[in-house]
């Protein structure tokens, strides 16, 4: 059996400004799926073989994109999707990241809907079918990933009615009320083009009642038991909170190369109690709250003066977006703030770093702080805080988690506040940097067990076993 996974982006994209002509794709989409193409290709896993389908990221003349699509199958089994310049901007920067990212992360006030946007959502799906068509071979499972995608089952279900279509959605979904915000032709064709698949994966239990009730106000179908009976087949909605590569977290930061960064950072550090925050550049990410609560701390609790250090490690992303450069702005006026109110000669309070890092780097730096602060407004999930607790032993790193994320039903251990109180926050920190050995050491041994028994490939398998089961037994199914 052959696994075809399509997301938006390919796990590497066209840059032009490298050496290498491709830049690493960032997000937990990205790591976790690449974490699970590694079982398949270490025989590990129920597939004989995969492909990824997914977007360039740069729209590339005619006449080059054979030679790219040659590079791509050559080095690795992706097959790129080429998007024109107007086709990009109105489904991925206008439909995609100003219209379903912030309604689905309750932040309605930014998004900003045309209708010219939602015709180049429609076409970019029809763009990735008529690829997807072209590659679907008999026994394949399709698994697609994300809010990009949501017309795509329904496509692919009305010409291939037997092939195993598994949905996962990476971001939250939002309630009726938000949801309903949408014109009702897209709200319509959203859970239509969903329903396409076997099974409707998301992380939390909360996302998966909001979309049954929504389903039920818009299309008037009833889920029994999870499954909404469509007449000739089953559409299931489940749960599958995303893992992390529990092991390789471990492997990555016990290596030489990692331990040999941590040894360099802490010898520079010594001398002070580490907060680390690591983001993708985002406003649902709540950064801003974080560096107010900061400040607070250092007002509030003056005997953290020159103790503390707040590592920030910002990605850059999605720059092209207007509310992206606002709240990158925000956070750089902040940052400022609080170095030049507390900044001395031998002491800076935020080492701000812009960049993404890779995977040893962030484990190096995850090794060696005291506090992993993620304070997200609203997240699907978040695997750096699920990466946090991992790539430390469980008596070092106390993990403040906001009880929005999707991550705070399984880290229930973390010290959870709600993100939108700074002085919440402020008090959080207070109390992690003050942990007793004893307590951080319960803490994280539960967070521990969870993270290393339920880990990406446990959440790929459970999708892929759950997506076979549905509409293979219709006879009892039938009886709901
Ligand atoms: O996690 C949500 C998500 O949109 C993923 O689909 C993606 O990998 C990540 O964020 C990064 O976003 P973008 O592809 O827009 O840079």
């Amino acid at each position: 059996m052959r696994l075809i996974i399509v997301s938006n982006r390919l796990p590497i994209t066209i840059d032009r400004s490298n050496k290498s002509g491709f830049k690493r794709s960032i997000g937990g989409l990205v790591t976790g799926i690449l974490s699970y193409i590694n079982k398949i290709k270490s025989g590990v896993s129920e597939f004989e073989d995969y492909l990824w389908i997914g977007w360039a990221g740069k729209s590339i003349i005619e006449s080059e994109q054979e030679a790219i699509k040659r590079e791509y199958k050559e080095n690795y089994k992706y097959v790129p999707i080429f998007l024109d310049e107007k086709v990009q901007k109105g489904f991925y920067e206008e439909y995609c990241n100003k219209v379903i990212w912030p309604l689905f992360h309750y932040f309605q006030d930014f998004a900003d809907y045309k209708k010219s946007s939602w015709d180049c959502y429609k076409q970019a799906n029809v763009i990735f079918y008529n690829t997807i068509k072209e590659q679907i071979k008999k026994d394949d499972f399709i698994w697609i990933h994300d809010y990009h995608l949501m017309l795509l089952p329904q496509m692919i279900r009305n010409d291939f009615p037997n092939v195993k279509i598994s949905f996962f959605l990476h971001i939250p979904f939002p309630s009726y009320d938000i949801f309903r915000l949408l014109p009702l032709e897209n709200q319509q064709a959203i859970l239509n083009g969903l329903l396409g698949a076997d099974v409707i994966g998301v992380h939390t239990i909360d996302y998966a009642q909001e979309f049954q009730k929504t389903i039920s106000k818009v299309l008037n179908f009833k889920a029994v038991q999870n499954i909404i009976n469509l007449g000739d087949r089953f559409s299931k909605i489940d749960i599958f909170p995303m893992g992390i590569d529990y092991k390789a977290i471990k492997e990555i930061s016990i290596s030489e190369a990692c331990s040999q960064k941590k040894k360099i950072t802490k010898e520079r550090l010594k001398n002070y109690k580490i907060i680390l925050s690591v983001d993708r550049l985002d406003y649902t990410k709540g950064i801003i709250n974080r560096l107010e609560a900061y400040y607070n701390l250092l007002l509030e609790y003056p005997e953290w003066i020159e103790k503390v250090i707040l590592k920030l490690v910002i990605a850059p992303s999605r720059r092209e977006i207007d509310s992206y450069k606002k709240v990158k702005r925000a956070i750089d006026e902040c940052v400022g703030k609080i170095n030049g109110r507390f900044s001395s000669d031998n002491w800076i309070p935020v080492e701000y770093q812009y960049s993404q890092l890779n995977l040893v780097e962030l484990c190096a730096l995850y090794g060696i702080s005291d506090v992993g602060l993620v304070t997200p407004l609203r997240d699907g999930m978040n695997l750096m805080a699920k990466e946090f607790i991992a790539a430390n032993s469980p008596d070092q790193g106390v993990l403040i988690l906001s009880e929005t994320a999707g991550a705070v039903n399984e880290l229930f251990d973390a010290i959870s506040i709600n993100p939108f109180s700074v002085d919440e926050i402020t008090s959080a920190i207070h109390k992690a940097l003050t942990m007793s050995k004893k307590e951080i050491q319960l803490r994280n041994e539960r967070m521990h067990l969870r993270l290393s028994s339920y880990d990406v490939s446990s959440w790929a398998n459970e999708i892929i076993q759950t997506t076979q089961e549905v509409n293979s037994s219709k006879v009892s199914l039938l009886k709901i």
